[in-house]
Formats: structure tokens, C-alpha cells, sequence
């Protein structure tokens, strides 16, 4: 049995300079997989609802795909701390069904921890979700449930306020008790202020290298997205390609007839070929009967 990531030992890793490793992961075996490669955290993110789901936003993913994804995952993650994104709708009615929610996540989907998105409204829920017993994860700069209002999937704190704004919302979502802060899409000097004036570990996604640790989507790291890949990202392999060589190799062989072979292929005992064969011979011998429309013989 191998020990769990604890919010201590993240808070730890952040005292001594030590950087967080976090990967979006969907299902057990890319779980298992991140596990492996010493992620200290697991992020079943809402981008599932287009990286798994094909949408063209986060918003339509539901609390219950969001749970099948969250317990596949957490099956496949043994040490990494496991935390479910909260899906749109969620968390933004009221403090009772968010938490009612939350706990769903956790029960059902065995998620450690949940993360909601933005600050002002949301700093409530945190309070409300946190004083449940439950722990969050805070998300501020490019908030993608809330992209039309922010006009788009594009930086935020550029300008000096709404720079200050951020600063002033990390503050907050600390001190309403979140042991994390993602920061998406911010300029890295911002990003380096906020994580120099929260004690919490700041995740960065897209905010430069001061941030505590760093997050990025499972099929970006891997080359698996398919169209836009955000300015942030660093693929670290190109899956895509490697799976596309692979199966339009599969495809060929099939149709050559070249797969499978006889490895692929279960013999039988020769005594008992021999009797298959022998009572084969004695049926197509016999008279067919007269309704039978079966598949055409050989
Ligand atoms: O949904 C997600 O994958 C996320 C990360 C990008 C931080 O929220």
C-alpha cells in the first residue's frame, strides 16, 4: 500500500522551495500512468468535457460524467491526491447543493479534494465546502466556465488592476480555506506576486515558472489534442501521430488479410480437429433440409 499525497505534505513541498507536479487525468489507465510518472496530484479537470467528450467548451459536462471520469481515475492514481473539477451549475446555485455536490464527488467518485473556479461569488462555496470538512482547490486568471464573460479562452491580468484584482482574489480564496490556488492564463510577473504573498501552493497552468507547481491537460503533455493548442502548452510526446502510424498500419493488415497471424490464432488439439472435421464432413453429407435459410455453406 503505497501512502497518499497529503495536503500537508503539499503545503511542505511549497515551505522548501520543492515544485508540485499535477496532471489532468480522465481514467484509470492515464491515472496509473501519471501516478507512475510522480505527479503529485491528479486533476480530473472539467476539460474532459472536450478532451473526452468532444464538447466545444467546458460547460455541458455533467456532474455524473464528471463522477464516471473521477472514479475511474481514482481507481488508477495510488499515491497522487486525486481532485474532481466542480462542472458548471454545480456549485454556483447555493451553498447546500454545492456542497451536497462536492460530496457526491467524494464519495462516489473517491476524490480526495474538489477545485472550483473564480473567486467573489465562489469565495462563499469555498467557505461553505471547506467548513463541510471538504478540501479545495481555488482557480483564478482564464476561469474557463465563465470565458464569454471574460470575452473568451484568453490571458487575464494584463492590465494593472485587474492584475491587483487576481492578487487580491488568492488572498481571499486563502483565506476562505483553500489549500491550493491554480492560476490560468496570467502574466508570469502576477503570477509570481500572488505566489509570493499566499503561504498556499500556487498551480500554475500558462503563468510562468515562480508559480509552486504546474498543471497541464493530460492530451496537450501528450500530443493527443486535436486543433488549437494553447501558447502555454510544451508537448512532451506526439501520441496523436504515433496512433494514427499504428492504427492505419492495423487498417492495412486487415484488409491484406496479414492480421492475424498465426500467433494471434488458438489451435485446437489435433485429436480433436480430427473429430470436428470428420462430423463437418458427415453434416454436408447429409440431405439439407427443406426450410433451412441459414448462411450459404461452404
Ligand atoms: O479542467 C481542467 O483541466 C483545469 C486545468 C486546466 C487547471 O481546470
Amino acid at each position: 500500500m503505497v501512502d497518499k499525497v497529503s495536503l500537508t505534505d503539499l503545503a511542505g513541498m511549497t515551505a522548501r522551495g520543492e515544485r508540485i507536479a499535477v496532471l489532468t487525468a480522465y481514467d484509470a489507465p492515464s491515472a496509473r500512468l501519471a501516478d507512475a510518472a510522480g505527479v503529485e496530484i491528479v486533476l480530473v479537470g472539467d476539460s474532459a468535457a472536450m478532451t473526452m467528450l468532444g464538447h466545444a467548451s467546458t460547460l455541458p459536462v455533467t456532474v455524473d460524467e464528471m463522477l464516471l471520469f473521477t472514479r475511474a481515475a481514482a481507481r488508477g492514481a495510488q499515491r497522487a491526491l486525486v481532485v474532481a473539477d466542480m462542472p458548471f451549475g454545480s456549485f454556483q446555485v447555493s451553498d447546500e447543493s454545492a456542497i451536497e455536490h462536492a460530496i457526491r464527488f467524494i464519495q462516489v467518485g473517491q476524490a480526495d479534494a474538489v477545485k472550483v473556479e473564480g473567486a467573489g461569488p465562489t469565495l462563499a462555496r469555498v467557505r461553505a465546502l471547506t467548513g463541510a470538512g471538504i478540501a479545495v482547490m481555488g482557480h483564478l486568471g482564464l476561469t474557463p466556465q465563465s470565458a464569454t464573460q471574460l470575452g473568451g479562452l484568453k490571458a487575464q491580468g494584463r492590465a494593472a488592476p485587474a492584475a491587483l484584482r487576481l492578487l487580491d482574489d488568492a488572498l481571499a480564496l486563502e483565506r476562505a480555506g483553500c489549500f491550493a490556488v491554480v492560476l490560468e492564463a496570467i502574466p508570469a510577473p502576477v503570477a509570481a506576486a500572488i505566489t509570493a504573498s499566499v503561504v498556499i501552493p500556487t498551480i500554475g497552468i500558462g503563468a510562468g515558472p515562480a508559480c509552486d507547481g504546474q498543471v497541464l491537460v493530460w492530451h496537450d503533455v501528450l500530443g493527443l489534442t486535436a486543433g488549437h493548442v494553447p501558447k502555454f502548452v510544451k508537448p512532451y510526446a506526439d501520441l496523436g501521430a504515433t496512433i494514427l502510424t499504428a492504427l492505419t498500419a492495423y487498417v492495412a493488415d486487415v484488409r491484406a488479410g496479414t492480421f492475424p497471424e498465426a500467433a494471434h490464432t488458438y489451435a485446437m488439439p489435433e485429436g480433436e480437429r480430427r473429430a470436428f472435421d470428420a462430423e463437418l464432413k458427415r453434416r454436408r453429407a447429409a440431405p439439407r433440409p427443406q426450410a433451412s435459410r441459414g448462411k450459404k455453406r461452404p
